[in-house]
């Protein structure tokens, strides 16, 4: 299910999000695909993403927060990944993809939900990462 909300930030300041972290540093260390510079961490300004009843375990959204559009994969109950949606190829929107990829629909670039990796050309780079985390009925992104 995709959609667009567009919130204002919040004031809460929210530690963390080891469990995505370490699964990206899983597959950074395992050499499958280069992965976005840096694990990112919650220390930008906090911003509510969607409602978490909006997105399911393994489901997959895309949201508009502060006049940008991200992309948020949730792989377990506890673990929300954000990117953003922007294509490292040429710009454009990156769609919500399939079962495990992000997918650009303008020359078919894929990047792995997981960790934002291309799995599919012609993108040169990973999608940029953002932190993430889900608080109560809320999912966060720091931005
Ligand atoms: Fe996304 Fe070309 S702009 S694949």
């Amino acid at each position: 299910m995709k959609q667009n909300i567009t919130l204002s930030p919040t004031r809460r300041v929210v530690l963390g999000t080891s469990l995505a972290a370490g699964a990206a540093a899983t597959l950074v260390a395992c050499g499958q695909g280069k992965s976005s510079d840096a694990i990112p961490s919650a220390t930008g300004t906090e911003y509510d993403a969607t409602d978490l009843s909006k997105l399911p375990v393994l489901g997959t959204t895309s949201v508009t927060v502060n006049g940008h559009n991200y992309l948020l994969y949730r792989p377990d109950e506890k673990t929300v990944l954000a990117y953003t949606s922007v294509c490292t190829h040429q710009g454009c929107k990156v769609g919500t993809g399939d079962s495990k990829n992000f997918i650009c629909p303008c020359h078919g670039s894929e990047y792995s939900k997981l960790d934002g990796s291309v799995t599919q050309g012609p993108a040169p780079k990973p999608l940029t990462r953002y932190a993430a985390s889900i608080e109560g009925d809320k999912v966060k992104i720091y931005l």
